[in-house]
């Protein structure tokens, strides 16, 4: 139980955070009433999911660890905390998390876990890994697979193609999670706040309607903004917005990293 419970006083806030940035750039128009959490510890992830979505009425997180789930269970009663290892079967729902897991497995255990988790979701999959190269390389793996498998890629890609990151970069997003007085202590942080930095696929079986995607921190200098764009036709590159394009500018002004681009016609 200590295990379980130093994990959820150092990473849960940044993978809840992470999770919770993922699911804010999905469509207003998903209602998943049901949803599995695999691997979901002692729930970082549910969390995030309750909130951004009203709708989830049956909530089940499945992990290999009793004292991760007796913990979560302590903090969210309504969900069912359930023992499961990967390869045991999954049930059907509408919606599947799976967030800072594959790391943990082999390459061929992440792909049964891709293919299981594919499966099993009727409207929506999401994983999240860390922000890093190779976090960044098992989500274009898992993305392959589901687009193989007829899923359409809702975020952060514009489109089905593939990655036109190329060279030393990774697509990678960053959450803000401000620290409590503990997480501080436990961390030997002076900042009460920290940059999670993290990789993510969403897959719907709705058409992809993301224009192109903010993929670095905008950088403004007196009356320019520059965006680096991920476009629908898979270049990767800066979009410059001057102060002349006024409503565009005030626009470019707010994007922030990991938004759409351009912003929706009001
Ligand atoms: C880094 S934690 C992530 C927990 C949670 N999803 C989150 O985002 O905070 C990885 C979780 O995957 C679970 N896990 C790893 N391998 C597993 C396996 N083979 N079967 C079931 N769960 C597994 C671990 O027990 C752990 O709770």
């Amino acid at each position: 139980m200590v295990d379980a419970t130093a994990y959820a006083a150092y990473r849960m806030p940044a993978t809840h955070a992470a999770v919770s940035a993922v699911l804010g750039q999905l469509g207003q128009d998903l209602r998943p009433q049901s949803l599995l959490d695999v691997g979901g510890g002692s729930g970082a992830a549910t969390w995030a999911a309750l909130e951004a979505f009203p709708s989830l009425a049956s909530v089940t997180v499945l992990d290999q660890v009793p004292e991760a789930l007796k913990l979560g269970e302590r903090m969210l009663p309504r969900a069912t905390w359930q023992q499961w290892r990967l390869g045991e079967p999954l049930s059907t729902v509408d919606m599947v998390l799976v967030s800072y897991v594959l790391g943990e497995l082999t390459d061929d255990d992440q792909h049964t876990l891709v293919d299981q988790a594919g499966a099993a979701a009727r409207q929506l999959a999401v994983f999240v890994e860390p922000g890093t190269p190779a976090g960044y390389r098992r989500i274009l793996d898992a993305r392959d697979r589901l687009i193989a498998a007829g899923w359409t890629v809702a975020a952060p890609c514009p489109h089905q193609l593939a990655c036109g990151m190329t060279g030393k970069d990774w697509c990678h997003f960053s959450a803000r999670v401000n620290r409590s007085a503990l997480h501080r202590r436990l961390k030997g942080a002076e900042l009460g706040y920290e940059d999670e930095k993290f990789s993510y696929v969403a897959v719907t079986k709705q058409d992809n309607t993301t224009p192109g995607r903010v993929v670095r921190h905008p950088a403004f200098r007196k009356g320019l903004v520059t965006l680096q764009v991920c476009a629908p036709d898979t270049r990767v590159g800066p979009t410059l917005v001057s102060k002349r394009e006024g409503p565009v500018y005030k626009a470019a002004r707010d994007a922030e990293w990991g938004d759409t681009w351009p912003p929706a016609a009001r």
